[in-house]
């Protein structure tokens, strides 16, 4: 209400003493929201120049070898299967299947590849050689859904940056949700 909020002005007004000059509380409230907006714009600047161009390859495309994915699934077994599940469902660590969509979801694969590299297995990073991690990259791939193709992955950060987790194709109906019939008709 219109009388309300003159209360409430004059009240703040008189809460400052008449003096025009801001209150260090104000200048630091003011510093930080300086920088909040820094950090933003930097951010989104960051966002526009990672984001996946039109040239970016859909790993749906087919952006591994069948070979590639079935070496990562045997290294999968032996290295990772006892946090993350042999079927990928998580047990200690997250499921992999599907992978985390706020995190994953149109993520360079060069991401994934530096995530798994420099953290995984937990508690032994690193401990696998670079192919080892790009079977697994391949298989991870290959189990959220994409299909195989004639090129291998390669540790090429420009080509690995180049590839992005896009939706799986859709696959079988069978994969769909059933359609319950709720008109009576239809039964
Ligand atoms: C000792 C248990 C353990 C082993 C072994 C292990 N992980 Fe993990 N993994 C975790 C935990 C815990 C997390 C969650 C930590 C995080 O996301 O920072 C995780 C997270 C991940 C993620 C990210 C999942 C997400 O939801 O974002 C991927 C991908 C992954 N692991 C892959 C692997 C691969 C590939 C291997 C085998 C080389 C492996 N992990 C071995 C425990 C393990």
């Amino acid at each position: 209400m219109v009388h309300d909020r003159s209360v409430r002005i004059r009240t703040r007004r008189a809460g400052r003493g008449g003096s025009d000059r801001p209150s260090p509380a104000a200048l630091r409230l003011g510093a930080w929201a300086v920088g909040c907006a820094l950090a933003l714009l930097t951010a989104a600047a960051a966002w526009a120049q990672e984001a996946p161009g039109a040239d970016a390859t859909p790993a749906s495309h087919g952006v591994f070898t069948a070979e590639q994915a079935e070496r990562g699934a045997e290294t999968f077994a032996a290295s990772c299967a006892g946090c993350h599940g042999a079927d990928l469902s998580g047990d200690f660590g997250p499921r992999l299947v599907p992978l985390d969509p706020w995190r994953w979801s149109d993520a360079p694969l060069s991401e994934l590849y530096a995530f798994v590299r420099s953290n995984m297995p937990f508690g032994a990073p690193g401990s696998l050689s670079d192919e080892a991690y790009l079977d697994l990259i391949a298989f991870l791939v290959r189990e959220n859904g994409h299909p195989p193709g004639d090129a291998p992955l390669v540790a090429d950060s420009e080509f690995l940056s180049s590839v992005v987790l896009d939706d799986p194709p859709a696959t079988d109906a069978a994969e769909e949700p059933e359609e319950v019939p709720d008109d009576p008709n239809d039964r």
